[in-house]
């Protein structure tokens, strides 16, 4: 946590969001704020809509309804009188710049080095020199603290590190906000704290993060606010003490007490 929260504007900012899969109604109503420097984690069943929420912000769904803002700027559409055209992925890219996405699945390059994965977008998005690439990339490594394992590939690391290198591509082009989809999930438990560490870390240099957890530890200690999804709802929203040690609503209670359990 940091004070940075207390006077931040928002920087996300999603408005009653819906999103539907065939007659499957994913996201019912979502409203959320995240707000420069804040640390929301979204927690909630599977199946509940945390990673279609995740993946509607950085615009890889289409939302049905509702409205989703990077500060003054609305996400994935262009609105005229009251109607939205949807932009062109050209657009979508470039508004997708002020997101850094963290999935379960590192999906690493396998024939690439650790810092070839993290330099890669660079070069070839940002058309970055290979030099100037490579002095970010080197930069980043250390900060995960794999600066020695910038030349190896991924099949000679461990989960754990992999999850770092990812960590590292993601922040590379210097997103504003980081998004987690239960980026410890699929760890052997060993090494989830290595990865637990960077990005508790990025907590406190202040960046403003989403992440999607089951570490309810990690949550109560790193979130400013806890968001719980619910068949596409959030059923409970507030300081993490209070939402994961009070929880007001019997969903939420039957929740909580399962996930202390694990
Ligand atoms: N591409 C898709 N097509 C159809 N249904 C989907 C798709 N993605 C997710 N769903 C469904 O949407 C619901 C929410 O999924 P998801 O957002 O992945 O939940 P969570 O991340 O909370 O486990 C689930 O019922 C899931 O089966
Ligand atoms: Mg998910």
């Amino acid at each position: 946590m940091n004070d940075v929260a207390i006077d931040g504007q928002p920087i996300v900012r999603a408005r009653d969001i819906e999103k539907r899969f065939g007659d499957l109604l994913v996201l019912d109503g979502i409203d959320l704020e995240l707000c420069e420097g804040q640390v929301i984690s979204l927690l909630g069943p599977s199946g509940s809509g945390k990673s279609t929420l995740l993946r509607c912000i950085n615009m890889l769904e289409t939302i049905d309804s509702g409205e989703i803002w990077y500060r003054s700027e609305l996400l994935g559409f262009r609105q005229r009188d009251d109607r939205y055209y949807p932009l062109g992925e050209k657009r979508k890219a470039r508004q997708r710049t002020h997101f850094g996405m963290v999935f379960q699945q590192f999906n690493l390059f396998p024939h690439l080095t650790a810092l070839e994965n993290v330099c890669e977008g660079l070069r070839i998005v940002l058309g970055q020199s290979r030099a100037v690439a490579a002095e970010r990339g080197r930069y980043l490594l250390d900060r995960v603290g794999l600066a020695e394992k910038a030349d190896q590939y991924p099949s000679m690391l461990s989960g754990g590190q992999q999850q770092r290198v990812a960590i590292a591509r993601a922040l590379a082009p210097k997103p504003s906000v980081m998004l987690f989809d239960e980026p410890t999930s699929a760890l052997d438990p060993e090494l989830v704290g290595e990865v637990l560490d960077v990005i508790r870390e990025l907590a406190e240099s202040g960046m403003t993060m989403l992440i999607v957890t089951h570490e309810m530890n990690f949550a109560r200690e790193v979130s400013d606010s806890v968001a719980l999804l619910d068949h596409g709802r959030i059923v409970e929203f507030g300081p993490p003490d209070l939402v994961l040690t009070d929880p007001q609503s019997e969903r939420a209670k039957a929740f909580v007490n399962a996930m202390k359990r694990k």
